[in-house]
């Protein structure tokens, strides 16, 4: 299986931090945050990986990353133009690909579940997988609607959510997923959305999912970024006690 990053996007809820450097780059503790998605498929035997990011911040990637290698990894990238979208963004990844099935992470998602049996278990699976995990401000991500165990609906950023179920920023496809992006047409919003192609694998009864036990940062704004700091620091030091 093939792993993708998406580093890209505008990062303008954690202006100014984000004014001279991108999102991905910022400090979770004491690594980068783009450490930890790639740890994570690393650690699930997805080593060749493609990292999507802007043109703008493309050299401060390499700077830090190089091919990858140190942290076990091969490193491709590309550069999306203009942020129109995580589906847009995964679009680029479709020669990478090589018709291999794909692992997409978010590169601002921080969790703590290992992708390894989700991985080999979509092996032999259809369609696309999506990730769950309840979360108390679920109109802020994807939402699913759950009945008898299935997903039934899902939405983006639901004003009304249907349920606390969240879909967290990790989506694996078999290859006809870059066939389903070309049907896309953008969003109110005006960006081709990741939540419109997972739609595409419910109405054909090929979407399944996995839940998340353990805990699920988007790092997006500044409360989800300090909680994510705390808690991987806390995994360091045991700051209840005083310790430093
Ligand atoms: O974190 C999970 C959520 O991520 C999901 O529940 C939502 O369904 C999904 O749309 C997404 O929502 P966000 O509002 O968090 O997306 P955001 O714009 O923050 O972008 C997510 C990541 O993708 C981030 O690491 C930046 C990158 N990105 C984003 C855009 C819009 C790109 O690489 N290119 C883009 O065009």
């Amino acid at each position: 299986m093939k792993g993708v990053i998406l580093a890209g996007g505008s990062g303008s809820r954690l202006h100014p931090l984000t004014a001279v450097t991108n999102k991905h780059l910022l400090p979770v503790y004491n690594k980068p945050l783009i450490y930890f998605p790639i740890e994570k498929l690393v650690e699930a035997g997805v080593t060749d990986i493609l990292i999507v990011t802007s043109g703008e911040y493309m050299s401060h990637f390499t700077s830090l990353l190089d091919n990858g290698s140190g942290l076990g990894a091969r490193l491709r990238y590309a550069v999306q133009l203009a942020p129109n979208g995580l589906a847009d963004a995964l679009r680029l990844a479709k020669d990478f690909a090589q018709g291999e099935k794909i692992i997409m992470v978010l590169g601002d998602n921080v969790f703590e579940d290992s992708l390894k049996e989700p991985v080999q278990a979509f092996q032999k699976m259809k369609g696309a997988a999506i990730f769950l995990k309840e979360h108390p401000e679920a109109r802020d991500y994807g939402v699913v609607e759950m009945k008898d165990g299935k997903v039934i609906d899902i939405e983006e950023k639901p004003v009304a959510p249907k349920s606390n179920w969240c879909a967290v920023g990790i989506y694996m496809y078999n290859p006809d997923v870059f066939d389903v992006i070309d049907t896309l047409k953008p969003s109110k919003r005006g960006e081709y959305e990741i939540t419109d192609v997972n739609r595409v694998y419910l109405e054909r009864g090929e979407l399944s999912y996995f839940k998340l036990k353990g805990e699920w940062f988007d790092c997006g704004n500044f409360y989800w970024l300090l909680k994510a700091n705390l808690f991987v620091a806390k995994k360091y030091h045991n700051f209840d006690s005083g310790n430093a």
